[in-house]
């Protein structure tokens, strides 16, 4: 039987920086997790970091990497009707960027950081249940990659276990309300070796889909392609994806060319908007995607988790220092606010972006029209600056 303060279910980005942000506070916590170190610390997603997700990082000592790596990047470019319109994230927002850094390189560093801090993280768990969540004494069963069945008995639960977990499954039938959007298409996605075509991120609306042009390091480029939901990954060869991504982000002048090099990786993946409310049942606290998914237009994901998990260790904090449950209480709405918000931004950055595949013409004219308005109008285009780089965490 182990004890500790928090067990964290999940070494994702919310459970990793919740327990760095403990130990912080010199809270106690265990972090299980099911996958091996070597898959979470390689796991591709999105890469952007928002302002205060950069700073959070770095005033808790695990900025250092992301300083030398991190590529801090000012603006990014609209581009619809050939042409390109480029919003100036730091003049519109006051002097904020976005750090474009894969988010397994996050998670590399917060685990390095945790066992260097005399952490515990237990990879490659089976069977994590959660018990007495009702009670102030909630226990974890799981069994540990030798296959000996282990015990957790905590003061508080966080469930960091993604769309897939099993926390959320604990809470009792009808506490929890799910709002839920599902779009009619998805994002194939590939990461090449190949230099960057453009210095910022190139988010395009084209009449033959959406398409995105992100990147990782000086030699490694991160594409995305709209296609539609059931899509087969089999049908598209190396030279139709290259071949698409230029249609689609081609400029009417011509002058825009893709660097174009061996694909590294690709898949297929849905976009979906969904939350469940409240965050928090009991002794059980959920935390980023156990708690809500954004699709992947704005890259929102990690950055939300984040702002979850602050939140949550904050309350921790004034709960042992004092014994006050009051930023506890208030933890499900605090962070709830945030969640609509960045589900509002995210939805609409998706629906301005994507083609609807519906034959809705009138739906096109109007994403146009909204292209057209926050590329030409300062009030629009803060708009979408203030949200892409993240609204304040106070
Ligand atoms: N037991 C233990 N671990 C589990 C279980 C389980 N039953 N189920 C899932 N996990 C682990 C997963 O293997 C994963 O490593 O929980 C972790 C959840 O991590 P993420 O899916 O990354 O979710 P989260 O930490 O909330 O990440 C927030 O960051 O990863 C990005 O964009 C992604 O939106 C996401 C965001
Ligand atoms: C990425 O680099 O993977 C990325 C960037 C921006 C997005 C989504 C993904 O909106």
């Amino acid at each position: 039987m182990i004890r500790t303060q928090v067990g964290i279910v999940g070494a994702g980005p919310a459970g990793l920086m919740l327990s760095h942000l403990l130990a912080q506070h010199g809270i106690e916590s265990v972090v299980l997790e099911a996958r091996a170190r070597e898959y979470v610390e390689k796991r591709l997603r999105a890469g952007v970091l928002e302002y205060d997700t950069v700073n959070l990082l770095t005033e808790t000592g695990v900025g250092e990497r992301l300083a030398r790596e991190g590529l801090v990047h000012r603006g990014l470019e609209l581009r619809y009707g050939g042409q390109g319109h480029r919003i100036a994230l730091d003049e519109l927002t006051g002097g904020r960027t976005i750090t474009v850094y894969g988010q397994q390189e996050v998670v590399k560093d917060l685990i390095a950081a945790r066992l260097a801090a005399g952490g515990t993280i237990e990879f490659e768990v089976s069977d994590v249940d959660v018990h007495d969540i009702d009670t102030d004494a909630p226990r974890l069963t799981y069994r540990t990659g030798a296959g000996t069945a282990e015990e957790i008995r905590c003061d508080v639960i966080a469930g960091c276990d993604g769309s897939h977990g099993v926390c959320r499954d604990a809470i009792p039938a009808g506490v929890l309300t799910a709002y839920e959007k599902v779009y009619p298409f998805a994002w194939l996605g590939v990461l090449a070796q190949a230099p960057p075509s453009s210095e910022e991120l190139i988010y395009t609306f084209h009449e033959r889909g959406f398409a995105l042009h992100s990147m990782r390091s000086p030699s490694v480029t991160r594409l995305y392609l709209q296609v539609p939901p059931e899509e087969d990954l089999g049908a598209w060869s190396d030279d139709r994806i290259w071949s698409e991504l230029s249609t689609r982000m081609s400029t009417s002048d011509g002058e825009w060319k893709l660097a174009e090099g061996p694909i590294l990786e690709r898949g297929i993946t849905g976009l979906r908007s969904f939350v469940s409310e409240p965050m928090r049942y009991g002794r059980l606290f959920l935390a980023g995607d156990a708690t809500h998914i954004v699709p992947a237009t704005g890259a929102k994901g990690l950055n939300l988790a984040v702002a979850d998990v602050r939140v949550l260790a904050r309350g921790l904090a004034e709960f042992y220092a004092s014994g006050s449950t009051a930023r506890l209480d208030s933890y499900s709405a605090t962070c709830l606010r945030r969640v609509w918000r960045v589900q509002h931004f995210s939805w609409w950055m998706t629906s301005m972006l994507h083609r609807a595949y519906d034959g809705d013409e009138f739906g096109e004219r109007l994403r146009l029209s909204q292209l057209d308005y926050v590329t030409s109008s300062r009030a629009a285009a803060v708009t979408l600056a203030e949200n892409y780089v993240g609204l304040p965490f106070d």
